[in-house]
């Protein structure tokens, strides 16, 4: 059996706020593409997010996401999320149950996440354009603080101490840091891998200095490179130019790729993917749930129509994928989708742009 005819089982969760309609439209992209080339999914829709958590019990015993459908998803070969995130459940209390327990759960090591710009106008940078915004980052997302458990002691008194430990482990750091360089070697490009940290002030770090050189010993093709996280930052908005492959720790990618998602025209295109490869992996925007937009058909949904392209590649449908890509960039540039801000075109419309376009 060919890939093209194999059923591939796919997890869908909407989740919060803008997520449920952000998702529609990003079915409406797969759909239309797997018509068009013949491939098949096969899609569980479950209910989770804070609405879910609250109606089976809130603060009282509420669910995030149940065991069972945690094996079920086990089992299965992609999930699509949308977002989660809603000021009704305390802090991070939903997103730590849902988003954290699929990339622990499921060990998804790489957290993938492409920065390319489309069109000139959609940069803030001034003088720059398509030719120097083309990087992609990957940001280990299974250690850091990230997974460690917050410890308070004397909490509410004035001795109070408050700790989350950057916990890396050799193990956890090298397998992240081979696929980068195997990355960079695909890609082709700079043939350069550059290493983002805070080693100098971060001593824990240099598990990742020595690991960056053991490894890279492997690659003597591929040009080693290194930045401090702030430096890195600066460099992002300076010299883009100069950023082909990047690897780095969970909390500093988390940084950076927000920046990178500006560079890019903002959190309205930038999509992620939780990747193990070879197994059950997660694509979601990387933008959150947005409440305020919630309902009214005005959130950008190019987000998660690019998680679809990266779900089908990491499918094996290399193809399929680089014609999203590639019909939403032509979309960008022909001024179809005017903005990938929310409110200038309703969120169904630029569905609807997106998959007459790829109908073809
Ligand atoms: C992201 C998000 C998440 C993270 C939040 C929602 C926990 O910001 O995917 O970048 O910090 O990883
Ligand atoms: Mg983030």
């Amino acid at each position: 059996m060919s890939t093209a005819d194999k059923t591939h089982k796919i997890a869908v969760i909407g989740g919060d706020g803008i997520g449920p309609e952000v998702m529609c439209e990003a079915l409406k992209v797969l759909d239309v593409v797997a018509e068009r080339d013949g491939l098949h999914f096969e899609k569980v829709v479950y209910p989770f997010g804070t609405d879910h958590w609250l109606k089976t019990g809130g603060t009282d015993g509420g669910e995030t996401l149940p065991d069972s459908a945690f094996a079920e998803i086990e089992g299965m070969d992609a999930v699509l999320l949308g977002a989660i995130g809603d000021p009704r459940a305390p802090v991070g209390h939903v997103e730590h149950g849902v988003i954290m327990r699929l990339r622990v759960g499921l060990d998804l090591f790489v957290n993938l996440r492409p920065v390319k710009l489309y069109d000139a106008r959609l940069c803030p940078l001034k003088d720059k354009g398509p030719a120097d915004i083309d990087m992609v980052f990957v940001r280990e997302n299974t250690e850091d603080a990230y997974t460690a458990s917050a410890e308070f002691s004397a909490k509410g008194t004035p001795d109070e101490v408050a700790q989350q430990p950057m916990r890396y482990t050799r193990k956890g750091t090298e397998r992240v840091i081979r696929y980068a360089f195997d990355l960079a070697r695909k890609r082709n490009r700079s043939k350069k891998l550059l290493m983002v940290d805070k080693a100098n002030a971060v001593r824990a770090q240099d598990l990742w200095t020595r690991t960056f050189e053991e490894v890279g010993a492997d690659y003597p093709d591929i040009e080693r490179d290194h930045a401090y996280i702030d430096a890195a930052c600066m460099w992002m908005l300076k010299n883009p130019e100069w950023f082909d492959v990047a690897v780095t720790t969970n909390l500093f990618g988390d940084i950076i790729t927000d920046i990178g998602a500006m560079l890019q025209g903002g959190l309205g295109i930038a999509a992620s993917g939780n990747i193990h490869p070879g197994q059950v992996s997660l694509f979601e925007p990387i933008h959150g749930s947005a409440p305020k937009y919630t309902g009214q058909d005005v959130a950008n949904p190019v987000a998660s129509i690019m998680a679809v392209s990266m779900m089908l590649d990491h499918l094996g449908h290399g193809e399929s994928a680089a014609s999203i890509e590639a019909q939403v960039a032509r979309l960008i540039q022909d001024n179809a989708i005017k903005s990938l801000s929310a409110g200038v075109q309703k969120t169904h419309e630029i569905g609807d742009l997106v998959a007459e376009a790829l109908a073809g």
